[in-house]
């Protein structure tokens, strides 16, 4: 494919600066001192769409922040494409541990990338994946190769749970038709094993709130009088994981898929050192649930984490208080089958139900989604394979992911149609922590594959 390899040397540094500027703007979505910057984002992926050749571009307003929608029809009996990403990202905190500022791009040399990487929030996660589909779309419009149609949905929601993408889906089936959903949005094993994330997790978000005596008390006074909220919050914490980190929420695990001895044998083969995964972390053991590899702990299995925990004093120096309340976020990873919202309730009951007598507990609900699974035999699967094939010149192997999108199994649901999760991100890439990076081959192997997955998509789909 001789015009993608000279489209991409002829505007190879057009193309990283590009996505520099795009990295400058802070999209965090989750913090509305950010608004005006998200509202701003999406005005750039406006313009970029509207300049990749798309036909028609318009900003979707939702109740919270747009969603950008793109479109290039060239023919009707041809299959559509329909790219999904996001412009929203994570906040950069703790920003102190950033060894350059978070909105302030730069590229350096890293051990795993050689070639640089640009470090920044949003670079892999998703502002530099998603960039990668805008640039294919541009070389396949310039150099007359596009062979479908396309429909671009870039949300700026993403990292804060998708609520207003859901409904926009909800109402716009027929304008979001497609053959094939296609999304950068995960990661690959390693530089040299291209990989296609065949299955998400699901996820349960609650926080919860432990109340004990109406103020805050002194710690001499009253300490062994009464039931202090962050000792008990901590007890009722530890109490949701066993000897053998099974979760003890009754119930949890009815609806787990169980997988078979020769699916887990499957996975075993995917190439994984855990010497080389602990050392990455600075671990010197790994830890989990009895029974499961570290790669199985990681992707088929759900969880439960404490995201963070408070209360009580933390201030510089010590005071001698017990705290009226704490509160923990708590997250809970799930799998296929297991339905979020019943997970949920499941939780709630639970957590309330260890409650001893002299606190009081509320469990709020924040956002979740059903975990997600897609089979290796559709022709999307065959044709990233194939894509992928040409580009690094071995076969792609299936990889169970332990991420969530949960707006995925959505899109199955309202668009009947499947999601190709052609991820080109590293586990090293450092998402949502401080020095996010990307690497510039990386982006560049995102911008050569893609076009392919459209050239064989449309062949094996017109067969
Ligand atoms: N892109 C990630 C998800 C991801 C990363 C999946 C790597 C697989 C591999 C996405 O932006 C994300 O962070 N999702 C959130 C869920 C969301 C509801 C906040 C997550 O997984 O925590
Ligand atoms: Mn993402
Ligand atoms: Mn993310």
């Amino acid at each position: 494919m001789q015009h993608i390899q000279s489209y991409i040397t002829d505007h190879k540094d057009r193309f990283l600066a590009e996505l520099i500027e795009l990295l400058k703007i802070p999209s965090v979505s989750a913090d509305p001192a950010f608004k005006d910057n998200v509202i701003h984002t999406s005005k750039v992926i406006k313009e970029s769409l509207i300049d990749a050749g798309c036909d028609h571009v318009e900003i979707c307003e939702t109740e919270g922040f747009p969603i950008v929608y793109g479109e290039k029809i060239i023919d009707k009996n041809l299959p559509t494409v329909l790219v999904y990403g996001h412009y929203d990202v994570q906040p950069a905190d703790p920003v102190e541990l950033w060894h350059s500022p978070p909105y302030e791009p730069v590229i350096k040399k890293t051990d795993i990338h050689p070639e640089g990487a640009i470090f920044a929030r949003g670079a892999c996660d998703d502002k530099g994946q998603m960039y990668m589909h805008v640039k294919a779309m541009e070389l396949m419009t310039k150099t007359d190769s596009l062979p479908c149609n396309v429909k671009f949905m870039i949300e700026g929601e993403e990292e804060v749970g998708s609520v207003n993408l859901s409904k926009f889906v909800k109402q716009h089936q027929e304008k979001l038709k497609n053959d094939v959903i296609l999304i950068s949005d995960t990661g690959m094993i390693a530089k040299d094993v291209p990989s296609i994330t065949t299955g998400l997790r699901g996820l349960s978000y609650v926080e919860v709130e432990v109340t004990g005596p109406n103020r805050d008390l002194h710690s001499g006074l009253y300490g062994g009088a009464v039931a202090n909220p962050i000792n008990i919050l901590t007890k009722m914490i530890a109490s949701l994981h066993d000897e053998n980190n099974h979760i003890t929420i009754p119930g949890f695990y009815d609806k787990v898929e169980e997988l078979s001895a020769a699916e887990r044998a499957e996975m075993a083969k995917a190439p994984f050192s855990v010497e080389k995964y602990q050392e990455s972390i600075g671990i010197d053991t790994v830890y989990g649930e009895k029974g499961y590899s570290t790669n199985e702990r990681n992707s088929i299995r759900p969880t439960l984490d404490v995201n963070g925990i408070w209360g009580g004093y933390i201030g510089e120096g010590a005071k001698t208080v017990i705290a009226s309340k704490a509160y923990a976020k708590i997250s809970m990873r799930l799998v296929p089958h297991q339905d979020w919202e019943e997970i949920t309730q499941l939780f709630k009951t639970h957590f309330e139900s260890i409650a001893p007598a002299g606190v009081k507990v509320k469990v709020t609900p924040h956002h979740g989604g059903q975990g997600y699974v897609t089979p290796i035999d559709s022709i999307g699967y065959q044709a990233a394979s194939k894509a992928y094939h040409d580009t690094f010149g071995k076969n792609p192997i299936p990889q169970r992911s332990g991420g969530s999108i949960p707006i995925v199994s959505l899109f199955e649901q309202e668009l009947k149609s499947k999601t190709i999760l052609m991820g080109f991100g590293l586990d090293s890439d450092a998402i949502h922590s401080p020095n996010e990076h990307f690497g510039v081959w990386n982006y560049f192997k995102g911008i050569e594959t893609i076009p392919l997955f459209y050239k064989y998509f449309t062949e094996l789909h017109t067969q």
